[in-house]
């Protein structure tokens, strides 16, 4: 996998394979695709930000994963020439790929390989036709159609360059005899490079089989170097994955065209989905939920019946079935409502669990807070659970009435079926059954057990 480039078209600081497709960087897809072919190792060339992509990748695809650095980004033949010491003498068949063709399949790399072992090749080459065939590297034939070589774009004569059929960037190759050829490669060209792509007609004149398999689906071959690219393969997989969800699931979209769906997630059947809505990373939807405009659900689980109503935000969340979560709350830091809680208007719930059936109905923070069944918290309620230094933790019992505007002044416990007075500001504990009030909040009443 190539993949040490700056990618100087994208204008960005960022390596181009760590920018995201559908939410993950380029260079995971290709990682993911060709983890799947179950290969002997797969070798990254690594160079920009070396770190972060081998990061990536490892996180992806572990051990399977070796990486040689390319110093100096002197092209795509010096990128593959950075890995002779760990190729040279290895396997008999390596495949090449591209950090920056992402949306290669599984299907058609197992093709290319079957083709290169069925014809006998020393290199093979997936090739496609296109309609707009400006950036790629011509495929250059004789008058029997024989591949005679690849003209790059800078390279090529106006004539080349009516040429339609592209060289996708991934290749099938002996890797003795590439490595051979590698050492044959000079950087006479406008762009003073190391080209791969001079390896197959160097092959060719040694008199070893070249061939191209040409591909039909123009779109997954297509390499990624601008933003504006970028934009349009993300639009394309958005719309894949969204037209796959009402066709094969049944979910409902108000309007396809403004929902924002990661491939990774899972929705169930009859969820409506409601304009400007995101749901991101592995996220899964019960069945029959509904998520009003503008939501975002992040690597979040929902249960069955579910309504998240406006604007709302639910990151690293856990919430139960029969829930209504919103408009403007926010979950966050592994929120867990359990079924049939409610959390209105601006309340934000974080590293927080709220009780069967329980509602925190307005205007509320609940930090680390434990809160049991059947409760109800007032409009305003905070849990002031940092003290400056540590994050202190409230627990609030079952079935408890906190009066609104109170402050918890955590840590700090509240007995089942207690009461506190609207402004309280609690910095006790309070016993099971009582009724407290004021500021600090004292015992008004309490039940004879305590
Ligand atoms: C390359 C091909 C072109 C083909 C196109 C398909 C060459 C010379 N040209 O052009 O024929 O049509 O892909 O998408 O190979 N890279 C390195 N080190 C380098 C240079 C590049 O690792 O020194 C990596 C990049 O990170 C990238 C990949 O190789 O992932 C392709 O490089 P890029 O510069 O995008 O090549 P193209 O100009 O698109
Ligand atoms: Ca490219």
């Amino acid at each position: 996998m190539l993949a040490a480039g700056l990618g100087t078209r994208m204008k960005s600081k960022r390596a181009k394979v760590l920018h995201e497709l559908g939410g993950l960087p380029l260079i995971v897809h290709v990682a993911r695709t060709a983890a799947s072919l179950e290969p002997k190792s797969i070798i990254v060339i690594v160079g920009h930000q070396a770190e972060e992509v081998e990061k990536v990748v490892q996180t992806e695809i572990g051990e399977l994963a070796k990486f040689a650095v390319q110093t100096e980004q002197r092209g795509t033949g010096d990128a593959v020439e950075s890995a002779r010491s760990l190729l040279e003498n290895s396997a008999s068949l390596l495949l090449v790929l591209s950090g920056d063709v992402p949306m290669i399949r599984l299907e058609t790399l197992r093709k290319l390989i079957e083709h290169h072992r069925a014809t006998s090749s020393d290199c093979s080459i997936l090739t496609v036709r296109l309609e707009n065939p400006t950036g790629y590297g011509r495929v250059i034939r004789d008058e029997q159609d024989r591949f005679v070589k690849i003209v790059e774009q800078k390279d090529a004569s106006d004539e080349q360059r009516r040429v339609r059929e592209i060289n996708s960037g991934i290749y099938c190759f002996n890797t003795r005899k590439l490595f051979a050829a590698l050492k044959q490669v000079k950087p006479a060209n406008e762009q003073g490079e190391y080209y791969l792509t001079d390896v197959p007609a160097i092959l060719l004149s040694e008199g070893d089989t070249v061939t191209c398999f040409l591909h039909t689906d123009s779109r997954e071959v297509s390499g990624i170097n601008t933003r504006a690219e970028l934009a349009e393969f993300e639009n394309l997989q958005r719309r894949n994955t969204i037209r796959k969800l009402m066709i094969e699931t049944g979910v409902t979209f108000i309007d396809p065209s403004h929902a924002y769906i990661s491939a990774e997630a899972t929705i169930g059947r009859d969820c409506v989905i409601y304009p400007g809505v995101s749901i991101e990373g592995k996220s899964v939807l019960g069945e029959g939920c509904e998520v009003r405009a503008g939501a975002r659900i992040t690597n979040s689980r929902l249960g069955d019946n579910v309504t998240v109503k406006d604007f709302s935000i639910i990151v690293d969340s856990d919430v139960g079935s029969n829930c209504s979560i919103g408009p403007f709350a926010h979950l966050r830091m592994n929120a867990r409502l359990e079924d049939k809680a409610t959390v209105g208007n601006f309340v934000e719930v974080k590293k927080s669990k709220i009780g069967r059936g329980t509602k925190a109905m307005h205007l509320t923070y609940l930090g680390d807070a434990t809160i049991g069944e059947g409760t109800n918290i007032g409009a305003g309620t905070i849990t002031c659970n940092y003290d400056g230094v540590r994050k202190n933790e409230t627990i609030i019992e079952d079935n408890v009435k906190i009066g609104s505007d109170t402050m918890l002044v955590a840590p700090v416990r509240v007995g089942a079926r207690s009461v506190t007075g609207a402004g309280s500001v609690v910095t006790k504990d309070v016993p099971p059954d009582s009724l407290v009030a004021g500021v600090p909040a004292v015992v008004k009443k309490s039940s004879k057990k305590n």
